[in-house]
């Protein structure tokens, strides 16, 4: 089973709400919160997120681009959102990140930027409800996908299976047409799209496009496997 999230990073921030219920055939609307620090680039934040919560009829995966996870990311938990995402690298002690994120009563989730070892995130298995391996550098849609991330998906699927586990494997930045079939043959189950699918003209097809894509790409794999 794969997962769908549009980011409204590529939405039109001035219309807003018509954009959200433009993907309502997804599974989750990703939110990208960044704060010009932890990367270069500045969205939106508390008060913005409060009100994509209150008017989503989709659950809400916030992807917190941010420092000081340790403070704000609990925050973000009590907005409404059902996924909060907080960067490894910005975490002062990302277990008690997790531990509060689940405690707060929303999925935790950890993300790794492409230089961080995937280790990192395997190590905080037991802790959290999803890994996000990010498939560019995070800061801006409409980058190309980077290939030479896809062993990290998947000595994770492996990580996942080997402990049993339920944890969802998030893949962000440059996944399309082109492109998704590749992250989730290497292990990827729920899939972040920005530009591809606010560029396209009728966004919720593309959203059903894009899932077709990658559970035939999934079929086609098991049944290789068998
Ligand atoms: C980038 C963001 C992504 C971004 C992906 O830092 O985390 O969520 O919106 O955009 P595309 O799908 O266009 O690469
Ligand atoms: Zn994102």
């Amino acid at each position: 089973m794969v997962r769908i999230a549009p980011s409204i990073l590529s939405a039109d921030f001035v219309n807003l709400e018509r954009d959200i219920l433009e993907v309502s055939d997804a599974d989750w609307l990703h939110v990208d919160v960044m704060d010009g620090h932890f990367v270069p680039n500045l969205t939106l934040g508390v008060p913005v997120v409060k009100r994509i919560c209150e008017i989503s009829p989709l659950p809400v995966d916030v992807h917190l681009m941010i420092e000081d996870p340790d403070t704000w990311a609990v925050r973000y938990a009590d907005l409404g959102a059902g996924s909060v995402t907080f960067h490894f690298e910005a975490a002062t002690n990302p277990r008690q990140v997790a531990r509060d994120l689940r405690a707060a009563g929303v999925r935790a989730s950890v993300a790794i930027k492409p230089g961080t070892p995937v280790e990192r995130a395997i190590e905080l298995l037991d802790e959290v409800d999803m890994v996000l391996v990010m498939t560019v550098e995070p800061g801006f849609g409409g980058q190309e996908f980077m290939a030479d991330q896809m062993p990290k998906f998947e000595a994770l699927r492996a990580a996942v299976d080997r402990a049993g586990a339920d944890v969802w494997l998030q893949a962000d930045g440059g996944v399309g047409r082109d492109t998704i079939a590749t992250v989730v043959r290497a292990g990827a189950d729920t899939l972040v799209a920005g530009s591809a699918v606010y560029g396209a003209h009728d966004r919720n097809a593309e959203v059903r496009s894009l899932r077709e894509l990658a559970s035939e790409a999934l079929a086609e794999d098991s049944a290789r496997r068998d």
